[in-house]
């Protein structure tokens, strides 16, 4: 018996960003997940097929939802390529379907992640080619199937990806700026900050509007995915329609409306303009103000604030130029947000310093290859 026909409940892995699994696993929890446990960037539940469409258009933090659908141990390629053809790959695909594998290895056998990727998909398609003559073709960029190979040390596990796409691809980012964040990782950071949802928030360095746009869907109940188009789970063949359609048309009506202020702001005319778009593209214009403005101009609102933003890190500015920004954002959040509560996100440490002001909690985050500090700092009165 395999996933497909299970009434039942099944294993699922849902991968994320290094130093979200806390808040993920949070979010599982939230959703009726049953087993959970953290793994490094992912975290394993048990759900059914319900909670599985749920989590591809419910988890903010998630990058990908796996279901496993064989385990195997491989000392060389020859027991890799044995281990994968050892799955009936007819019950998941047929030879007309278009697939794409994604390797994660981490293993002193198999050093080259390219390689595993050539011998498991030779596996499945000269499966196949040996049954039926025809063969399923690789789409890297499309395919209907996308297969995952995880290798750790000699354990190899298979599974299919029920998302398609990265699920930070939420269908509503049409521009983004030189370095805009990823909404997996934006949605995180709002989620860690504990922001109590009432008290103003605020991005002053807004970019291409990511966190904001997360933000109001946070507070407005609004489902991540409801803007996108189309999920993995959608082409395979024991795909429900009637259940997904009732999960969507569940999670269309549960938004909520009341009146809060979002706002933001960036230095770059050009940004702004990027950031409406992207709002309106989320049907968001109604709920965030934009403006454009250096931050050392800001004028506060009424009332406590919660501030995230994340400066430019570097890369296309002199280090003093840097060192500059940052001390100014410092003596800004000093001089007008006082009672206020800030976090800052950077890779560069250097330029942290230089905020000038305590750190009242620091957080370790991992986007890709970068390494990440998400800084709290909380503006005690006449500090
Ligand atoms: C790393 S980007 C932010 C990316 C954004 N989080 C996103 O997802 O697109 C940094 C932004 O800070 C803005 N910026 C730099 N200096 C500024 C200042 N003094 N006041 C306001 N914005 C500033 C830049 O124009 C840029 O859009």
């Amino acid at each position: 018996m395999t996933v497909f026909d299970s009434k039942d409940k099944f294993q699922i892995t849902a991968k994320t960003h290094h130093g979200l699994e806390d808040v993920l696993s949070e979010e599982l929890k939230q959703l009726g997940a049953e087993d959970i446990t953290k793994m490094t960037r992912a975290v394993g539940f048990k759900g059914d097929m319900q909670l599985l469409y749920k989590a591809n258009l419910h988890l903010r933090t998630a990058l990908r939802i796996l279901v496993p659908i064989y385990k195997f141990k491989a000392s060389n390629e020859t027991w890799l390529y044995r281990g994968v053809q050892k799955v009936d790959w007819s019950k998941y695909l047929t030879e007309k379907d278009t697939i794409a594998l994604d390797s994660a290895v981490n293993s002193p056998i198999f050093k080259n992640s390219q390689y595993v990727f050539l011998k498991a998909k030779d596996a499945i398609v000269d499966q196949f080619r040996n049954k039926t003559g025809i063969r399923p073709n690789v789409d890297l960029d499309d395919p209907t199937v996308r297969i995952n190979v995880y290798i750790q040390n000699d354990e190899v596990i298979l599974s299919l990806d029920s998302s398609g796409s990265s699920l930070h691809k939420r269908g509503y980012r049409n521009e983004v700026n030189e370095a805009p964040l990823n909404e997996a990782l934006a949605a995180g950071l709002i989620l860690m900050s504990g922001w109590d949802k009432q008290s103003n928030f605020i991005d002053p360095m807004c970019g291409s509007g990511t966190i904001l746009i997360e933000a109001a869907m946070i507070v407005h109940n609004i489902a991540p995915n409801l803007h996108r188009k189309k999920f993995g789970f959608m082409n395979w063949n024991n795909f429900d329609k009637p259940l997904w359609d009732r999960i969507f048309n569940e999670a269309s009506e549960s938004k909520s409306d009341f009146n809060l202020s979002i706002s933001g702001s960036d230095i770059s005319p050009e940004a702004v303009r990027m950031a409406k778009g992207n709002i309106r593209a989320a049907g968001l214009q109604d709920k965030i103000t934009l403006t454009r403005k250096d931050f050392v101009k800001i004028e506060p609102p009424a009332g406590k604030s919660t501030l995230i933003m994340n400066p430019p890190f570097g890369e296309r500015m002199q280090p003093e130029d840097l060192n500059d920004l940052y001390k100014s954002i410092g003596d800004t959040l000093k001089q007008k947000f006082p009672g206020s509560e800030a976090w800052i996100l950077s890779s560069n440490l250097e330029a942290l310093k230089c905020i000038g002001l305590r750190t009242s909690k620091k957080i370790i985050l991992h986007a890709g290859p970068l390494e990440l500090r998400f800084n709290n700092y909380s503006l005690y009165a006449g500090l």
